[in-house]
């Protein structure tokens, strides 16, 4: 006779309870018999699970009520999945269990070293030679001098200070590479300088002075500038996060392109960004200095303005102390002004455009270099201009650094060969023709259309040299491009065409007629007399003059070989994005 149950499990599937306000008795039952398992060891000698089965749905015809609610020992098939369960689970919590305890192990024995580490305390050896300050570039061999690997002769004590840019720990030795934004030097770290509750903890971006020795790095093995800073006294000046908020975390290689913009600062600190952002400034340097061997003056114009140059669709407008302004489009129109006084002129400002679309090529602020030449011709200004874009060229890599950055960044970048290839707007509609290339609609090129985005890539990509495109109809120009004498339907007007980038310059001769420029206000619906100033320029001593623009994001694009002119700037602004 089998012996009566010496405990007795209730579950319920229906109005049970798997948590702890069940306690697995007839008025209180558990909802599973896996967690009647988990609660109560299945392999406890006699003891029996009663199940019932769900009072959910309505009663069937025939079926007897008393029936469905009566308790049942649980059926075998039933057992047997609820045991495999358990068993699983029982496995994991088991794993987890040693997992937990094992970390906390670790968490002990690290709390104890770091709690030992703390004991540790380096001093400056004051017999040590007094420590010269550098900055992380400086190589002047008379200011630093090098331990080379088979001499006695020790090499210059220095004071370095700058951010962990790259850390590497070993069993007695880190290595560091440490950044201040002017180089990148390789130091290292042994002996108590290891053992120190600050060296066990260090993170990437930490700000840190360190002193020691400078020594050549050993023959085969490599490091900025071939040296190394052999250290015996540092001191942390600003922790950085190492856990999840590290630096690496914040701006993970493969994070999305929403979040590198938003924490672009930290970006920044990132080696092709801050290449980029050096790049740029070699670029305007070279800039200036091309304008200033061509005795052009650099004038600064007003950002708030009251007029267009670009066309209405793109202004940015604002109330200024209740009249209506808008942020500029183009210095063009205040350039030139500036002729008559001081001569040829040129500036570097922000120009604005309220652009709907979101493309790679387009930001609603960018750096716009901008010149204005007086007394010249249409040829003068494409002469010019190819000048210009070389000599900046040239003396951008003149700069070894910036050259190595460029040879990082695009190592393919050749400067381009002169002279430009000069096309007229007619021949490129031909060639777009020629080439199977429809414009926005669709349909093959026809003299008037304007040349849209993706075509004017595709085609600059294919001759994949730069091209000055000249003569553009006067319908698709801004209002003050002056007309071709030769053939009045076009303007005497250019676009420089870089590959990768498309256009990179606009320019053109300017009306310097006083009744024309009258008539193209008019015919554009414009009202002329916010322009009056602009219109001044014809009535007292008008020239034939003219200029261009140069988006210095677009022409980094090209030089760097960057997807977008969004990496070209420091804080990016484009449709959607105003921060950081
Ligand atoms: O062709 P654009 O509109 O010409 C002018 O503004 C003339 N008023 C300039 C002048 O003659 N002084 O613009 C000139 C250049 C373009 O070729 C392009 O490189 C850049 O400015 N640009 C932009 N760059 C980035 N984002 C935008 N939204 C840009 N719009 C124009």
């Amino acid at each position: 006779m089998a012996s009566a149950p010496a405990k007795t499990i209730y579950i319920d599937e229906d109005v049970g309870k798997d948590d702890a306000t069940a306690t697995g008795s007839e008025s209180s039952p558990y909802k599973s018999l896996v967690y009647a398992f988990l609660q109560h060891d299945p392999t406890t000698e006699g003891i029996q699970y009663l199940t019932r089965k769900s009072q959910t749905g309505p009663v069937g015809e025939g079926e007897d009520e008393s029936v469905r609610l009566e308790w049942k020992p649980a059926t075998k098939s039933a057992v047997k999945k609820a045991t495999n369960l358990y068993e699983q689970r029982k496995k994991k919590a088991a794993k987890e269990q040693e997992l937990a305890i094992r970390e906390k192990q670790e968490a002990e024995k690290r709390r104890l070293v770091l709690e030992e580490a703390k004991k540790v305390v380096i001093k400056e050896d004051p017999s040590l030679p007094k420590p010269v300050r550098i900055r992380l570039d400086e190589t002047d061999p008379a200011k630093i001098k090098l331990r080379t690997p088979d001499s006695d002769t020790p090499g210059t004590r220095v004071r370095v200070l700058g951010r962990v840019h790259r850390l590497r720990a070993q069993k007695d030795v880190i290595f560091i590479t440490l950044t201040d934004g002017y180089g990148y030097l390789q130091c290292i770290f042994t002996g108590d300088l290891t053992k120190t509750y600050d060296a066990m903890t260090l993170t990437l971006e930490t700000s840190i002075a360190i002193h020691g020795e400078m020594r050549a790095v050993p023959p085969k093995q490599h490091a900025p500038n071939d040296r190394e800073l052999h250290a015996d006294f540092f001191t942390v000046i600003g922790r950085a996060p190492g856990d999840k908020e590290a630096i690496t975390n914040r701006v993970a290689p493969d994070a999305d392109p929403q979040t590198l913009y938003d924490n672009r600062h930290l970006v920044l600190r990132g080696e092709t960004a801050s290449s980029v952002i050096k790049v740029r400034a070699a670029v305007l340097r070279a800039f200036r200095k091309t304008f200033e061997e061509h005795r052009m003056l650099e004038v600064t114009p007003p950002s708030m303005v009251q007029t267009q140059v670009e066309g209405g669709s793109t202004l940015f407008a604002f109330d200024y102390y209740g009249e209506k302004a808008y942020l500029t489009q183009s210095s063009q129109l205040y350039l030139e002004t500036c002729l008559p006084s001081l001569g040829d002129v040129f500036c570097v400002c922000p120009s604005f455009r309220a652009e709907k679309s979101l493309t790679r090529r387009h930001l609603s602020e960018y750096t716009h270099v901008e010149a204005e030449l007086d007394f010249i011709t249409f040829s003068d200004l494409l002469d010019h201009l190819e000048d210009v874009i070389c000599r900046v060229i040239d003396l951008t890599l003149a700069e070894p650094e910036i050259a190595g950055y460029i040879k990082k960044l695009n190592p393919d970048f050749k400067p381009p060969s002169r002279p430009f290839k000069r096309m007229k707007y007619s021949e490129a509609i031909e060639w777009l023709r020629e080439h199977n290339i429809p414009n926005e609609e669709g349909n093959p090129h026809q003299f008037g259309d304007d040349i849209a985005e993706a075509a004017e890539r595709k085609m600059t990509d294919m001759i994949n040299q730069p091209i000055f495109l000249t003569h553009f109809p006067v319908e698709i120009k801004a209002f003050y491009m002056k007309k071709d004498p030769e053939d009045r339907r076009v303007t005497e007007s250019v676009d420089v065409l870089m590959p990768g980038v498309g256009e990179i310059v606009g320019g053109s001769m300017r009306m310097d007629d006083w009744e024309e420029l009258m008539g193209a206000y008019k015919k554009e619906g414009m009202n002329p007399d916010p322009y009056y100033w602009y219109t001044d320029q014809r009535k007292y001593g008008t020239s034939p003059h003219g200029g261009y623009g140069l988006g210095l994001e677009r022409f980094l694009a090209w030089m760097c070989g960057r997807y977008t002119v969004r990496e070209c700037c420091l804080y990016p602004r484009f449709t959607g994005r105003c921060t950081p």
